[in-house]
């Protein structure tokens, strides 16, 4: 832990990560427990014995207003982060030395954004300012910003940065690649018998390939903008997004791509074509970010995976001419909506409909929370495009896809069974996505939260009546409760990201 001193206890650092790790209370340490009771406009909760409450609306979004207080010896008192922390280690079982260092690391490094943000130029890109945008990262995650090791400021999309590529070349002879790479030759060239392979130099300091004479130092490269994933970024000179490895921990995983995964990405693009041409016929406004080719070095060894790239269409290159591709996380802090009610019809139109359709027409696991959806707005800020991402997190539903002829791993890391592919829609679709959009065009005003939850209702009701009412989705408007991810959980425990389990919460369709 260092840098508390420049955490004031009221500053927005702190607030957001009081705030952040009080929802999951609320959500997983309180709520499992029977322990939340809604007492608007407060919501009490308590955690290790104590009576905690804070002013709160927005439904499940549970956004806070005012600081949130502990009761003591009769009297409300303000409630920091670090009394929070020891209320959560006391209540939980088991011991985990690391998790108050994540908390303090995220806050710390929320300070550190806004400091940067405030002498830094956004991008002039309206897409790339809004991948920028999540200053304060995943509303529900303990540590949505810690960031391991130093120098991570110079790599963040938060506080603007920008950076040169660097640039290796690969002897021919250790090549490793799949699919369309085309657009990585473009970025620059190699000598005779080498292959262009561009490397975040983020990266490159914490793999310190050797260089010898299978992997050569041509320089560097083009520059790169980071989107709001921070491993993913845009090379503006080749319209192009790279998703690189990354050896560092962001929220819940490290994000280093797996082998299987380099080979899964090309694997999905040929398979999802055809299924995207045909969700077109039905809703002409989804689009998709393609990940047509990958790149790297040294088949089998650990540099496989270190320096494993992954080429991606650009969000501009899929958008219709006039509209404008905005992250949808963007908008869930700030939504652009004049007539709230019709932008809201528009925007699950556009973005939960086609979820619904290629789960159950076509076996096909989308992964939409905020940060995988992008919104097309047209030129009155109308949604009217959705463009789906992060093919890491895409899946096929077993049973309904021939991946016979896939090596096992491959196979293995693109299918879901039914139930789980479902919960993972159900979490990222409603839960983590339009919770928060919903929470955000209403703000206060709980009357219309309820009118827009209805609508949603409605929309999302004609979709499973075109469907032929699929049992899961007549199920989840009857009002099943839906799964929110555990994210407290999984850090607690240290487990992989894709050992989280769910919680149940309220269903705001029912
Ligand atoms: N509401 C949110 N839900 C999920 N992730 C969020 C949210 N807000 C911010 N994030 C950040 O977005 C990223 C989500 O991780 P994910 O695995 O989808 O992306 P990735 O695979 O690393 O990259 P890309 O999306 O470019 O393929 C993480 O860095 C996470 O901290
Ligand atoms: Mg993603």
């Amino acid at each position: 832990m260092h840098g508390l001193a420049i955490d004031a206890p009221c500053g927005p650092a702190e607030e957001a990560t009081l705030a952040a790790l009080l929802r999951c209370c609320v959500r997983e340490v309180a709520g499992p427990r029977g322990l939340v009771w809604p007492a608007p406009p407060y919501v009490l909760l308590r955690v290790a014995g104590t009576l905690l409450r804070a002013r709160t609306h927005g439904g499940a979004a549970l956004r806070f207003e005012g600081p949130p207080e502990r009761l003591e010896d009769g009297s409300w008192r303000p409630l920091s982060t670090g009394e929070l922390i020891r209320l959560v280690e006391t209540e939980l079982q088991g011991h985990n030395g690391e998790f108050a260092g994540q908390v303090a690391a995220s806050r710390d490094a929320v300070a550190a954004i806004l400091r940067a943000r405030a002498g830094a130029v956004p991008p002039a890109d309206p897409w790339l300012a809004s991948e920028q945008a999540l200053v304060y990262g995943h509303p529900f995650h303990p540590s949505p910003k810690a960031r391991g090791g130093a120098g991570w400021l110079a790599y963040a999309p938060e506080a603007h940065a920008r950076f040169p590529l660097r640039l290796l070349g690969v002897r021919e002879d250790v090549l490793a690649e799949g699919g369309d790479t085309s657009a990585l030759d473009g970025i620059g060239r190699g000598p005779d018998g080498y292959r262009v392979l561009p490397a975040h130099p983020w990266q490159l300091d914490l793999l310190r390939p050797a260089l010898g004479d299978e992997l050569i130092d041509l320089g560097p490269g083009p520059v790169a903008v980071p989107t709001s994933s921070v491993r993913t970024v845009y090379v503006p000179e080749a319209e192009v997004c790279l998703k690189f490895s990354l050896d560092v921990r962001i929220t819940n995983c490290v994000r280093k791509n797996a082998w299987y995964e380099l080979t899964g990405a090309v694997e999905l693009t040929e398979r999802l074509g055809p299924v995207f041409a045909e969700i077109a016929t039905r809703h002409p406004e989804t689009r998709w970010l393609p990940e047509p080719g990958y790149r790297s070095a040294v088949p089998g060894s650990r540099l496989h995976e270190g320096l494993g790239v992954i080429v991606r269409q650009s969000p501009w290159a899929v958008c219709s001419p006039g509209v404008t591709p905005v992250l949808a996380g963007a908008l869930a802090v700030d939504a652009p909506a004049k007539d709230p009610r019709a932008w809201w019809r528009a925007y699950v139109t556009v973005v939960a409909l086609p979820v619904l359709d290629l789960y159950f027409a076509h076996g096909v696991v989308l992964e939409p929370h905020l940060q995988n959806v992008l919104v097309g707005l047209d030129d009155s800020d109308t949604p009217t495009q959705a463009v789906f991402r992060d093919l890491e997190g895409t899946k096929l539903v077993a049973g309904r896809h021939d991946l016979g002829g896939l090596q096992p791993e491959v196979a293995r890391a693109l299918t879901h069974d039914a139930e789980r592919g479902w919960a993972r829609v159900v979490y990222c679709l409603l839960v983590n996505h339009l919770t928060e959009i919903a929470a955000t065009l209403a703000g206060p005003d709980d009357l219309l939260l309820r009118e827009l939850w209805l609508d949603a209702r409605e929309l999302i009701a004609r979709q499973a009546a075109g469907l032929g009412w699929p049992l899961p989705l007549s199920d989840l408007l009857a009002g099943a409760p839906l799964p929110a991810k555990a994210n407290l959980g999984v850090r607690w425990a240290r487990s992989a990201d894709r050992a989280a389990g769910y919680v149940p919460i309220a269903n705001p369709l029912a």
